[in-house]
């Protein structure tokens, strides 16, 4: 048993990034725990009784396994999630692009680990000061909104040298032979999140998964996100008509803290979930078409965690 977040025993040190909006929900989450690993509900985009409920049904699923929450720090209701998930004992609360640092007082207080996405050992080592049980240094191969334009193996070691808490790899990691990878480089885990999709548990439309097998490795691009970032994802018709400047009208609920309003992301996110591909976002990390197959959670882990066991 490994010990990677304080008081949380891991049989393997293996996080499945948390995914908005409604894509990582309770089936792969409960799986993923099920299987030794840490399954991560993505809050983003849900109200605090859907956060509870996914919450609660992964607990079902998995009741000695580990699992946790991701919350953009983006999304105006970002407190309320984080106190929500505090409330329903979760075992860990990751927050992505940004953190403030009142979120870790609140952990401190609710005896639940507090860990932040990071890309700079800038920002590793203020979340360390602030209290943070780890840290997840993303590189630019992951999916979805981006931090740095280095790649992970790049800023793992320097973000390792920079702090004293333990730092998991994300971006890019496909197969046990990627974690072996990272874990030489200095890592103490690592975090996937495309790999998970092509999963049979993955709640999202069978056309989401088909754009994902399809996907060439120039099929992958970066696009302009209103929140401010840029984020990757897999070219479509929604994304080259962002290219050209094109952007749909938005009916706007005012859900992020900032927010260009040049298009709805959670709702192009959510098109895409659903199936209605053409008018949404499809996230997906750099290395998507290294997968070739949809397999179950446990079959993944089977492979997965070959990077654990003597050569
Ligand atoms: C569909 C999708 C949605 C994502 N949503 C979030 C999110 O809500 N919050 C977050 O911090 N990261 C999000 N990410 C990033 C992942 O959690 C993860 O760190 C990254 O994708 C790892 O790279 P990989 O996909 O190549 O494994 C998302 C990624 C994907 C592919």
């Amino acid at each position: 048993m490994l010990n990677i977040f304080k008081n949380i025993e891991l049989r393997y040190p293996i996080i499945q990034g948390g995914m908005a909006v409604r894509v990582s929900t309770a089936p792969l989450a409960g799986a993923v725990a099920c299987a030794g690993g840490v399954g991560i509900i993505g809050a983003t985009g849900m109200s605090v009784e859907e956060l509870r409920r996914e919450i609660r049904a992964a607990r079902l699923l998995a009741r000695q396994g580990t699992i946790g929450v991701n919350i953009m720090f983006a999304v105006r209701n970002f407190a309320e999630l984080v106190k929500a998930s505090l409330r329903e004992k979760v075992d860990l609360v990751i927050t992505g692009a940004g953190f403030s640092r009142d979120i870790f007082s609140w952990g401190k207080e609710a005896k639940i680990p507090i860990v932040t996405i990071v890309s700079t050992s800038r920002l590793a080592k203020i979340a360390e000061k602030y209290g943070a049980a780890a840290v997840i240094a993303e590189g630019s191969e992951a999916g979805g909104h981006l931090g740095t334009d280095l790649s992970v193996s790049e800023i793992i070691p320097e973000i390792k040298d920079s702090v004293k808490i333990p730092v998991i790899a994300a971006g890019g990691i496909t197969d046990s032979g990627d974690i072996r990878e990272m874990m030489k480089l200095g890592a103490d885990g690592v975090q996937l999140a495309t790999r998970f999709v092509l999963s049979e548990e993955c709640a999202v439309a069978d056309s989401f998964k088909a754009h994902y097998l399809n996907a060439r490795e120039e099929d992958v691009v970066i696009i302009k996100s209103p929140v401010g970032l840029p984020g990757r994802a897999i070219r479509n018709v929604f994304s080259d008509a962002l290219a050209r400047g094109e952007s749909p009208k938005i009916k706007c609920d005012n859900c992020l803290k900032a927010c260009s309003k040049e298009y709805c992301i959670l709702e192009a996110l959510e098109n895409s979930r659903m199936g209605r591909i053409d008018q949404g976002v499809i996230f997906s990390g750099k290395n998507v078409f290294k997968i070739k197959k949809i397999l179950s959670v446990k079959k993944i882990f089977d492979e997965l965690t070959l990077a654990f066991k003597d050569q």
